[in-house]
């Protein structure tokens, strides 16, 4: 994981804008909301499911970038005070308390074109047509149908009770979605899956990307500010439905094995070459931060 973080901070720091370029101080926000914190889970999935493929790593690491390019800008926005209004982000202030909300919501406004300008100007495919999927299915997955949506509903949803389905579905979209795109983004960078193949690793992605939500809203809760780096507490403050306010902390934590469980079971068939993606699907569950 160290190796992958490292050369995700270097590859960001060289695919940013320099801070010291026109307009400096937009360009100093898009650094400070993509550099120096973050555990890098999209970018460490997109690697690991390279392993797959036997992808090639310079090909990997620009979709990697360019999918926590995304995160990074959904953080900016999540955290602005007509979102979540949040002050801590990865132990620092939060975009828009460091700058302002301008600042803030034009750093991310920026962020997500640079991640498609690295998909169109890297080749990450052996044919153009293949690497336009690609750029679609980051696209698919940051828009109104995946982070965006989820983000619409998770914020139309303050104050009430949703059904089970309903929750899974906000958080398939908000959270899910981009680290599906990850897993097969990171895959596609190498030789082709069969069918078979290919659907058992997106029931994985689909399965930690419930997950990683699930032990977020856990951690939200179960954990304290200092090792979160973001504020705790916040969602039963801000009245946001989340796994632990709709089943409680031990059910919620009990599903999150569960999907841990069924990540391994999808990725039954690939044998020693998935390792690095059982390992994630471990961390994703078993993290304290
Ligand atoms: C936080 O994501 C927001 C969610 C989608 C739950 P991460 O927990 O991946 O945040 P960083 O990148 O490590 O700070
Ligand atoms: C955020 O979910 C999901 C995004 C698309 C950014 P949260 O609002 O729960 O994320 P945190 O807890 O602020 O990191
Ligand atoms: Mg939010
Ligand atoms: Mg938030
Ligand atoms: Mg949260």
């Amino acid at each position: 994981m160290g190796a992958v973080q490292a050369r995700m901070e270097s590859a960001l720091q060289r695919f940013l804008p320099a801070s010291a370029s026109v307009p400096e101080r937009l360009h100093r926000a898009m650094r400070y909301a993509v550099l120096g914190g973050g555990k890098r889970v999209r970018p460490l999935l997109a690697f690991a499911a390279g392993e797959l493929t036997q992808a090639d790593t310079a090909r990997l690491e620009v979709v990697a970038a360019a999918v926590e390019l995304i995160h990074a800008y959904s953080l900016a926005h999540d955290d602005l005070p007509c979102m979540d209004n949040d002050t801590l982000r990865r132990g620092r202030p939060t975009c828009h308390v460091e700058f302002d909300e301008a600042t803030a919501l034009l750093a991310g406004d920026a962020l997500q074109p640079l991640a498609y300008q690295l998909l169109a100007e890297h080749v990450v495919a052996d044919d153009p047509g293949a690497q336009l999927e690609m750029l679609g299915i980051l696209a698919l997955a940051s828009g109104s149908r995946g982070m965006a949506g989820g983000q619409a509903i998770d914020l139309a949803s303050v104050g009430k009770t949703l059904s089970l389905p309903e929750l899974e579905f906000m958080h398939i979209h908000k959270t899910g979605a981009l680290i599906r795109a990850a897993v097969v983004l990171g895959a596609r960078c190498g030789g082709a899956l069969d069918a078979k193949h290919f659907a058992r690793l997106e029931r994985y992605a689909k399965t930690v990307g419930l997950a990683f939500q699930v032990v977020d809203d856990v951690l939200d809760c179960a954990a304290s500010t200092a090792t979160l780096g973001k504020t705790a507490g916040k969602d039963a403050a801000q009245a946001k439905p989340t796994y632990v306010s709709i089943l409680g902390l031990a059910r919620a934590r009990a599903l999150a094995e569960e999907l841990r469980a069924e990540a391994h079971a999808a990725l039954a068939p690939f044998g020693a070459t998935a390792a690095r993606l059982r390992e994630l699907a471990d961390f994703i569950v078993l993290r304290r931060f």
